[in-house]
């Protein structure tokens, strides 16, 4: 690795700081680091850990399901009952039909922790970028 680096010189260096910098963890923003905790704690059973589905769809397409995070921290609040109440038999912006049963959150977490979580689904899961996505779902990164 040394080697390498001296060969290629301070180039090489500067994209290696910069890859250490964006790589998980290094420069993580608080809000996500709640949202993987609040995911851990309260989604994953259903979504699997690493957001590739079981009892609930996987969570990969979660961007092109909910364009605007507002529609998607609703849909975690209100949960497929609450939601078919309010809006019919089909969520998200590919009208997928709801077939089993995704509790509601609004009795188990705070808004603030909703936001976090959805935010941690479209950048992790979703391959969305952090700074974009907070701002989309009125997360303050701290
Ligand atoms: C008991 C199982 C269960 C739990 C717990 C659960 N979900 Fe779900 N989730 C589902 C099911 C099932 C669906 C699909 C809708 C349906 O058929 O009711 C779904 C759908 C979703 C979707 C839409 C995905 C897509 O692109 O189709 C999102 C986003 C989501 N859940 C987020 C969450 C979050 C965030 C949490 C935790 C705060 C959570 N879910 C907890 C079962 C669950």
């Amino acid at each position: 690795m040394t080697g390498v680096l001296r060969r290629l010189g301070p180039f090489a260096a500067f994209i290696t700081l910069v890859a250490l910098a964006c790589a998980p963890g290094g420069g993580t923003p608080e809000a996500l680091r709640t949202g993987r905790s609040v995911y851990g704690d309260n989604c994953s059973s259903c979504h699997g850990n690493a957001g590739q589905g079981g009892v609930g769809p996987s969570l990969k397409n979660v961007l092109s399901t909910w364009p605007l995070c507002a529609d998607q921290k609703e849909w975690i609040t209100l949960g497929s009952e609450g939601w078919k109440e309010v809006h019919g038999p089909t969520y998200g912006a590919n009208n997928a039909e709801i077939k089993t049963k995704m509790p509601a959150h609004a009795d188990k977490l705070s808004p603030d922790e909703i936001a976090a979580v959805a935010a941690f689904e479209r950048v992790q899961y979703g391959g969305g970028d952090a700074e974009t996505e907070l701002a989309a779902c009125g997360v303050a990164d701290d």
